[in-house]
């Protein structure tokens, strides 16, 4: 029996693959390499293809006993969803109704899904909790959610069980310095700070220096990327035990704004990091912060490795042994 992992070869994908592995589970993998990397698969099966692609599903379901699916794949840039909201309804909505389909079919009734703090929207409490008002302020949020609840009905219609998990800000690297973070353009903070540190960019842009927080800047909660994957193996395990249906966010629960995220990078690399004030990116929350009790309390989730420091130093020594990434793209 094997857990099916769509988007395996992405970054969190990838170091879900490598903790599923870690306890003996037999993986098999399809990613269309879009934003994946093939290097970044460290065991199963990997199928190169597209969840929009019927017979692609239908070999994989066809040639392995697939037990349970944990759900990645998805275009997941924010900004490039207000410009090309097709594309997000295309691949992440339209995605997830072929994938459905196919569980469906082959009588697969379970799935772990990868959604995000983004389905929230403009946080009306703090910190955000699952039963928060979810009113998205961008089109990638949006079909999130719409795939959360396609997942919902789907349920309720077919009896396949979910468990959705609405990540913060996902960073780090795994321990072994084999995998870590490498996108295609580069959006995020952490890898953009360190690729300065590096000296690959001149300086790092604090996007907002007016917001109504402490220093001005953005705060978020960062979350270790290997915490996160622990996270959808518990939920595995939740819907193997026969749990039902859930949706969890997955959080630090403490927030640090852009200019600690920088200060902090100074200090575990011991570089200067130049940094400039520039106007503020559409779309950004002033704050937001998860509140993680109920998978503390239903899955027993408890982040180990999440410390701010030691999420940039696990990046840090991803970025500084393979500055380029993966070696091919
Ligand atoms: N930021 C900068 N300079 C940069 C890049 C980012 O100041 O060069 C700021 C952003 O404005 C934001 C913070 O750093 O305030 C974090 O930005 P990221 O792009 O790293 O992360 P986001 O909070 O925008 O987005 C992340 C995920 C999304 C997800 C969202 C949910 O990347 O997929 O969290 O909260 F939707």
């Amino acid at each position: 029996m094997a857990v099916l992992v769509t988007g395996g070869a992405g970054y969190i994908g990838s170091h879900t693959v490598a903790a599923l592995l870690e306890r003996g589970e037999e993986i098999v993998v399809v990613d269309n390499l879009q934003q994946g990397h093939k290097e970044a698969v460290l065991g199963g099966k990997l199928y190169i293809g597209d969840l929009r692609d019927s017979e692609l599903l239908d070999t994989v379901f066809q040639e392995n006993e697939i037990e349970a699916v944990i759900h990645f794949a998805a275009s997941s840039l924010v900004g490039e969803s207000m410009g090309n909201p097709a594309k997000y309804y295309h691949n992440n909505v339209y995605g997830t109704l072929c994938l459905l389909e196919k569980m469906s079919q082959y009588k697969v009734g379970t799935i772990v899904f990868s959604s995000t703090a983004a389905t929230y929207g403009e946080p009306v409490h703090l910190p955000l909790d699952e039963h928060d008002r979810t009113l998205p302020t961008n089109t990638y949020g949006e079909t999130k959610l719409a795939m959360e609840r396609m997942m919902h009905w789907f349920d309720i219609a077919h009896g396949i069980k979910y468990v959705s998990l609405r990540y913060f800000n996902a960073a780090g690297a795994h321990d072994s310095g084999a995998i870590g973070e490498d996108h295609a353009p580069e959006t995020h903070l952490i890898p953009l700070v360190l690729q300065t540190a590096l000296g690959k960019r001149p300086h790092i842009a604090i996007y907002g220096e007016d917001y109504p927080t402490e220093d001005g800047t953005c705060v978020r909660d960062y979350i270790h990327v290997s915490d996160l994957a622990d996270a959808h193996l518990l939920a595995v395990d939740r819907l193997r035990k026969g749990g039902d249906s859930a949706v969890y966010n997955l959080g630090n629960g403490q927030g640090f704004s852009v200019k600690q995220v920088i200060d902090i990078a100074r200090q575990v690399t011991g570089c200067e990091i130049a940094a400039s004030a520039e106007p503020r990116r559409a779309g950004d929350p002033a704050v937001l912060i998860a509140s993680s009790r109920r998978a503390h309390e239903e899955l027993g989730w408890n982040p180990t490795r999440s410390s701010l420091e030691n999420i940039i130093s696990s990046a840090w020594a991803w970025h500084t042994a393979k500055p380029d990434g993966y070696s091919k793209r």
